[in-house]
């Protein structure tokens, strides 16, 4: 790797240990929270796991949104719950691949859309934390959207996607298809233009059955803190 990428990277990881960080100082004592997924949420884990440890915090619990986010929030210490046990949480904290100028996303990168959006859509106030470079004027011209379907489901679901106008590719890992924490695959949808109405396009495609979840999360983010090379910026809906 030239130096260059790596100095990029480096900066980026900064960004997201900052808002990370900067996300796990809004937690107080006695919320129940949402612990999402990702790179950047495993930051804000790490940092809350360290102010119940430092500062004796005590929080109600937390429900975490992947198996990987449960193992992550385990290892430091943080008193997990569920749903069932809190059906609403005071605040979700969780990462994202983009977000608009609307605070719309698209999310699942990291195959965990359903829980996230479960959680996010339990709780009173959902802060996406990310740096400048998820930032865009337009979503899916960068990132494919994700769409979690039934295995059973799989090659009527892709055909409906294509007639929207998508490349639907089966996501993949280590050369076999990926499998959600919740048993199921997920297509990988491309839109060559990007996605003009992201409104449109959800209601479309929850229409197909045997789509589980997208990964659109319209009219959800409360705020959204965002790093870069200024500091982080505070949006809010
Ligand atoms: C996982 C997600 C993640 O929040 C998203 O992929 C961002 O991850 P990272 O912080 O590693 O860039 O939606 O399903």
């Amino acid at each position: 790797m030239k130096e260059s990428e790596s100095a990029q990277l480096q900066e980026k990881e900064a960004w997201k240990r900052a808002v990370g960080e900067a996300a796990a100082a809004l937690i107080e004592p006695g919320m129940v929270i949402g612990l999402g997924s990702g790179s950047t949420a495993e930051w804000m884990i790490r940092a809350l796991g360290h102010r119940l440890q430092q500062e004796g915090l005590r929080i109600a619990g937390a429900v975490p949104t992947s198996e990987r986010t449960e193992a992550v929030a385990r290892a430091v210490g943080i008193p997990l719950t569920d749903l069932d046990h809190y059906p609403e949480l005071d605040l979700d904290i969780d990462g994202t691949d983009e977000i608009d100028p609307h605070l719309h996303l698209i999310k699942g990168g990291g195959g965990a859309l359903l829980r996230e959006k479960v959680v996010a859509s339990a709780s009173r106030r959902f802060v996406v934390i990310a740096d400048v470079t998820k930032q865009v004027p337009l979503l899916g011209l960068h990132v494919p959207l994700p769409i979690e379907t039934v295995p059973f489901a799989l090659t009527p679901v892709r055909r409906r996607l294509e007639a929207l106008g998508a490349e639907a590719r089966l996501r993949q890992r280590d050369g076999q298809p990926f499998y959600t924490d919740n048993g199921n695959l997920i297509l990988d949808c491309y839109f060559p233009d990007g996605i003009a109405d992201p409104g449109e396009l959800e209601n479309r495609l929850r229409r197909i059955v045997g789509v589980v979840e997208t990964g659109l999360f319209l009219h959800m983010t409360t705020e959204a803190l965002i790093a870069g090379p200024g500091g982080i910026t505070h949006l809010a809906r």
